[in-house]
């Protein structure tokens, strides 16, 4: 499993054969200037919740694409009626996709579309796929919801947000890591816009102190699971 940041939320998820995009906020990000929409392949684009900063570039990508929008039903629901094929989910549901299962997870945030409609109750994905487990939190504040999750699944990466103010900061980002029994975070929905500027070496070094690894990609920049 290879996956790649795309700046705030937004990653790129290669899992046998297949492609998944996550979140896709890309032209709306300066600090993600370097990154060519037209470019990015997508079989499918996972959308964690209806707000700008996670969907902006959604209708264009999966129309060049093709690509089928995962998300909650009033999110799928936005996007069929644009012409783009989707597969609703709810919270609890999990499916057995080509290239692995998923299942949608509780996230505690708000989920408007950029109008002020609504867009369902936001969420988190956890994907099973190629012998590797990974949990993609969305946008969240901590939630007991979290130790769910390790009941069922051991998970190899925790996608976790760490920015604060709209979501979990470092500290509960830590809690939520060993709620969700995985020392090892990916960090995102940090930097994007000033409420949510981190300092990068002593977010780390905190992590580092409880004994958990936390990593800050650089935009375009990939790992491998
Ligand atoms: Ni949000
Ligand atoms: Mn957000």
């Amino acid at each position: 499993m290879k996956i790649t940041f795309y700046g705030h939320s937004s990653l790129g998820i290669e899992v046998n054969d297949v492609t998944i995009l996550v979140d896709p906020f890309i032209t709306g990000n300066p600090k993600a200037a370097h990154i060519n929409i037209n470019q990015l392949e997508a079989d499918y684009i996972f959308v964690t919740h209806a707000h700008q900063d996670h969907l902006l570039d959604v209708e264009n990508i999966a129309k060049r694409t093709g690509a089928i929008v995962v998300s909650n039903f009033e999110i799928v629901t936005h996007f069929e009626k644009l012409g783009i094929e989707g597969h609703p989910m709810n919270h609890g549901g999990q499916w057995d996709f080509e290239f692995g299962n998923v299942k949608y997870v509780t996230a505690i945030h708000s989920s408007s579309f950029p109008d002020g409609s609504y867009g369902g109750q936001p969420g988190g994905f956890v994907i099973e796929g190629e012998h590797k487990n990974i949990y993609i939190a969305g946008d969240t504040a901590l939630t007991f919801d979290m130790k769910l999750i390790a009941l069922q699944t051991k998970l190899d990466l925790a996608i976790l947000p760490i920015g604060d103010n709209f979501t979990m900061g470092i500290n509960d980002a830590i809690l939520a890591s060993d709620f969700v029994q995985c020392d090892k975070v990916l960090g995102c929905h940090f930097d994007t816009f000033g409420y949510i500027e981190i300092n990068h070496d002593e977010a780390k070094q905190t992590f580092f102190e409880k004994g958990k690894d936390l990593m800050l990609l650089e935009i375009g920049e990939s790992i491998e699971l």
